[in-house]
């Protein structure tokens, strides 16, 4: 069956504008956030704490977040996540006050060097103290896997290599698991696929995974997904992943998005189209929907071109 809700963990902000040619000033995003948050949405990626020379768009975390102060302020449970790939990301974000932070591992060997100039090995041993000191400090952390079906160098990953990195980036102490397919490749079989071999229940039977360790697996209630829509299956994915147990979904508000260091990634699910989906289910998100598609007219006015979401672009006339 279907969940009664879904949290939605809006990406738009990070995701979307570290993939942005021009840099949209530190103003805009915060206003970008505000308007997020006044929409519904619980759970904002705000910005990244990694090299700025990395990722340029989001040189500025440290002069965003003390302008996000005043609607963590008002509401408490509201949570502003960033990305932080090492202790140093850790060290600048913890002193801003940041309570919820991700690391960002690789399933496959190419995309762990060209995102983060490090084996799959060499980055959890730099996960690992962050996961710990972030643990210590009373943060919550989430742990991306990128390249979790496809690979713009490596090809298709095979669901028992992506199950052994996630369990083992799992296994740090993540509090919640976020399965990417950054290049957007994946098919609803496929999300099926990897999400038996993940929790060791295949479609109609209990027991362990059939193909796979029984022990490379991760509950269910931690796991989310992350699907890019670059062939158009991010939806159809999501309706795959919400069948298996998963109840935790990734968007970024009218699609914007993608990843510098993957060539052919495009933008993420449009939370827009997500909530429709959903919506339609009877599933509870807490979006406003009408107020968050005025908000990714607002972004694509700023960035000077038109929203990719379909449900976007019906709903506001585009
Ligand atoms: P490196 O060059 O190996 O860094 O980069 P290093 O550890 O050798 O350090 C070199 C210098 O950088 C040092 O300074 C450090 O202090 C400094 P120096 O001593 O030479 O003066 N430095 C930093 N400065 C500020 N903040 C930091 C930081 N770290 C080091 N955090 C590194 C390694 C991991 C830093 C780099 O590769 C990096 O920043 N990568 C980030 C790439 C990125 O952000 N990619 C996009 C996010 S992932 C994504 O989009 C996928 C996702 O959406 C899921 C999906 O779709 O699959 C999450
Ligand atoms: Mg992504």
């Amino acid at each position: 069956g279907l969940p009664e809700a879904v949290r939605i963990h809006e990406v738009g902000a990070r995701d979307g504008l570290q993939n942005e040619k021009t840099t949209v000033p530190t103003e805009v995003k915060a206003e970008f956030v505000h308007r997020l948050a006044a929409a519904g949405l619980g759970t904002i990626e705000a910005t990244s704490f990694v090299h700025p020379k990395w990722v340029p768009q989001l040189a500025d975390a440290a002069e965003l977040m003390p302008l996000l102060a005043d609607l963590t302020a008002r509401d408490p449970a509201l949570r502003l996540p960033v990305l932080v790939p090492n202790e140093r990301g850790l060290d600048r974000a913890l002193e801003l006050g940041v309570t919820e932070v991700a690391v960002f591992g690789s399933a496959t060997e190419s995309f762990a060097r060209a995102n983060l100039n490090r084996t799959v090995d060499e980055s959890l041993a730099m996960f690992a103290p962050v996961v710990a000191r972030a643990k210590a400090a009373g943060a919550r952390v989430r742990g991306y896997l990128s390249m979790c079906f496809g690979d713009p160098w490596e090809g298709p990953v095979p669901v028992a290599q992506v199950a052994a990195a996630a369990r083992r980036l799992y296994e740090l102490g993540c509090d919640e698991l976020s399965l990417g397919d950054t290049i957007g490749v994946a098919t609803p079989g496929h999300v099926t696929a990897l999400l038996d071999e993940l929790t060791g229940s295949p479609a109609g039977g209990t027991g362990t995974g059939t193909t796979g360790s029984p022990t490379n697996t991760v509950p269910v209630d931690r796991l989310a997904v992350h699907f890019h829509d670059t062939y158009g299956q991010a939806l159809s994915n999501t309706l795959a992943a919400l069948q298996k147990g998963v109840t935790v979904v990734d968007a970024s508000a009218g699609g914007l998005g993608g990843c510098p260091y993957a060539k052919s990634a495009t933008g993420n699910l449009a939370t827009e189209d997500l909530v429709w989906m959903l919506h339609g289910l009877g599933i509870r998100t807490g979006v406003d929907l009408d107020r968050l598609s005025a908000t990714s007219v607002w972004m694509a006015e700023h960035l000077g071109r038109p929203s990719p979401s379909r449900t976007v672009r019906a709903l506001t006339h585009q």
